[in-house]
C-alpha cells in the first residue's frame, strides 16, 4: 500500500510543450496505485495523443464537453467533485486566464469551475508570457481563489529562450501534490533534522566516515514538510535530491554539524529536533596538511583519535521544556536495553531504536524496524516498515508530544 493507492487524480493537460512531462506524472501515479483520469484541453491533445494518454492512464480520456456519456463512465462534474486531487500540468497562460475569469468553454475549465477540493497547477510558458502583468494578475487571483501553484522554474526553455517559465519537474509536482493531500498538523512549527554521515579528514586525500545514506533523515524531513513544518536540514555528504522546501545546511565534519545544529536550535526557535545523523564518534587528533606518506619499513600505522562532541546530548541539555528532542540509536544486539540506557545518558525525550543487523534494517536499506521509547518507560514497537512510513509515525508521535507541552 502506497500513499497513492486508491486515490482518484484528475490530470488536466493544457496546450504547451511541457505536456510531455504530464505523461511521466500519469505513469508514476498509476505505478503507485492511483486511479488517474486525464482531461486534456483540445490544444493539449495536439501535444500528446489520446491513445498515449489512454494507454498510460489505463482508462478513458475525457476530452469533449459535449461528448455523450458512455454507460459506466463517471459523470464529468461528479468526477471533478469526487477526485481527491486535480493536477493541471501544464497550466498555460491561456488556460489560467480562462480559469481566472471563470470561463467554462471546454471540459477542463468546466470541470475546474465545478471543483471545490484541492487543485494544484504547474504553470509552463515562455518567460515573457509568465512575467506579463496579465499572467501575474491571473495567478494571484487564482491563488486567492484557493489554487495551489508549483513553479515555474528557471532554466532553458523549449523555445530556445532562458528564464522563469519552465514547468516544475514531475517529481516536484508529485511532492507538491502529496503535500496538498496531507493534513498540515505541523503548520507553524519549525523542525531541526540532522541526516547522513560525517567525514573526518586525516589528510587532504583521506577521511573516516560510515555507511549512512541519509535516507532516514531525508524521509523524516519530507514527512515534516508534508505536515506543514518548516525544516532546517543539517546534513553530511549524501547523494540524495534535496527535499523541496527544506532549508539545507550542508556540513562535512561532526564539529561543523554541531555548530550548524546548535545555531539553528537556538537562533531559529525550533519546536523539535530529530537527530538521524550517523555522527562520527571520533576524529583524527590532527589533520595532516600534506598527504600522509607510507612508511615503507613500518608494517603498522597508529592513529590517535579525539572524541567528537555529542550533538544530541548538547541539544537535549539546552531544550527549554517545550521543545522535543528525538534521537536515533542504531544498535547491533540488546537494542532495547542499550537504547533505554542511551536515552537516559543523552537526556533526550524520544529515541528511535533499531537493530541494524536485523533483516530489512540498517544502512542504505529502504525499510526499518523501530521501537520508539520515551521517558518514564513509554515505548511503542513498529513492524518492518518502509522508512517513509517510519518517518510518518515518528512525526505523528512528536506532534502528539508537542501538543501536550505547548499547543500551537
Ligand atoms: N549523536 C550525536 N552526536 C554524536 C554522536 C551521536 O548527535 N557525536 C546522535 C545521533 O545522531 C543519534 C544518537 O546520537 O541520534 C545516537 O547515536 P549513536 O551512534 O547510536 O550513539 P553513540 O553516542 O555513538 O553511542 P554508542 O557509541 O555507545 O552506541
Amino acid at each position: 500500500m502506497s500513499f497513492w493507492t486508491g486515490k482518484q487524480i484528475v490530470i488536466g493537460i493544457g496546450g504547451g510543450i511541457a505536456a510531455y512531462k504530464s505523461l511521466e506524472i500519469i505513469r508514476r501515479l498509476r505505478e503507485a496505485g492511483a486511479l488517474v483520469v486525464p482531461v486534456p484541453t483540445p490544444a493539449g491533445l495536439r501535444f500528446v495523443t489520446e491513445l498515449t494518454l489512454q494507454s498510460l492512464a489505463g482508462g478513458p480520456v475525457h476530452g469533449e464537453l459535449m461528448q455523450p456519456r458512455q454507460p459506466g463512465e463517471m459523470d464529468h462534474i461528479r468526477l471533478a467533485r469526487e477526485a481527491d486531487l486535480v493536477i493541471i500540468a501544464p497550466a498555460t497562460a491561456d488556460l489560467m486566464a480562462r480559469m481566472a475569469s471563470g470561463q467554462a468553454d471546454d471540459l477542463l475549465t468546466a470541470l475546474l469551475l465545478a471543483r471545490r477540493g484541492p487543485t494544484l497547477a504547474a504553470p509552463a510558458m515562455n518567460p515573457a508570457m509568465w512575467s506579463h502583468p496579465a499572467t501575474q494578475r491571473n495567478v494571484a487571483r487564482l491563488r486567492e481563489d484557493g489554487l495551489l501553484v508549483i513553479g515555474p522554474e528557471s532554466g532553458a526553455m523549449a523555445c530556445g529562450e532562458s528564464g522563469e517559465g519552465r514547468m516544475a519537474e514531475p517529481a516536484a509536482i508529485l511532492e507538491a501534490a502529496r503535500r496538498a493531500l496531507t493534513p498540515p498538523i505541523l503548520a507553524g512549527r519549525r523542525f531541526l533534522i540532522t541526516a547522513g554521515p560525517t567525514r573526518e579528514e586525516l589528510d587532504p586525500v583521506r577521511f573516516l566516515t560510515n555507511h549512512s545514506s541519509g535516507k532516514m533523515g531525508w524521509e523524516t524531513a519530507l514527512a515534516a514538510l508534508r505536515a506543514g513544518a518548516e525544516v532546517d536540514l543539517v546534513h553530511g555528504p549524501v547523494a540524495l535530491p534535496p527535499p523541496p522546501g527544506a532549508r539545507l545546511l550542508p556540513v562535512t565534519t561532526a564539529e561543523e554539524m554541531r555548530a550548524a545544529a546548535l545555531e539553528a536550535w537556538q537562533q531559529r526557535e525550533c519546536d523539535a529536533a530529530i537527530l538521524t545523523a550517523a555522527v562520527a564518534d571520533y576524529r583524527p587528533a590532527q589533520r595532516q596538511p600534506d598527504k600522509i606518506k607510507k612508511e615503507h619499513e613500518e608494517p603498522e600505522m597508529h592513529l590517535t583519535l579525539t572524541q567528537n562532541p555529542d550533538i544530541l546530548a548538547e541539544l537535549s541539555a539546552r531544550a527549554n521544556g517545550n521543545q522535543v528532542v528525538c534521537g536515533f540509536a542504531a544498535e547491533t544486539g540488546n537494542a532495547l536495553e542499550r537504547g533505554r540506557e542511551k536515552l537516559v545518558r543523552k537526556g533526550c525525550d524520544l529515541l528511535a531504536i533499531n537493530d541494524v543487523t536485523a533483516p530489512g534494517c540498517g544502512f542504505g536499506s529502504e525499510t526499518n524496524i523501530v521501537t520508539l521509547i520515551g521517558r518514564d518507560g513509554w515505548e511503542e514497537s513498529w513492524p518492518l516498515l518502509p522508512k517513509e512510513a517510519v518517518a510518518e509515525r515518528l512525526i505523528r508521535a512528536i506532534h502528539a508530544l508537542l501538543g501536550q507541552r505547548h499547543p500551537t
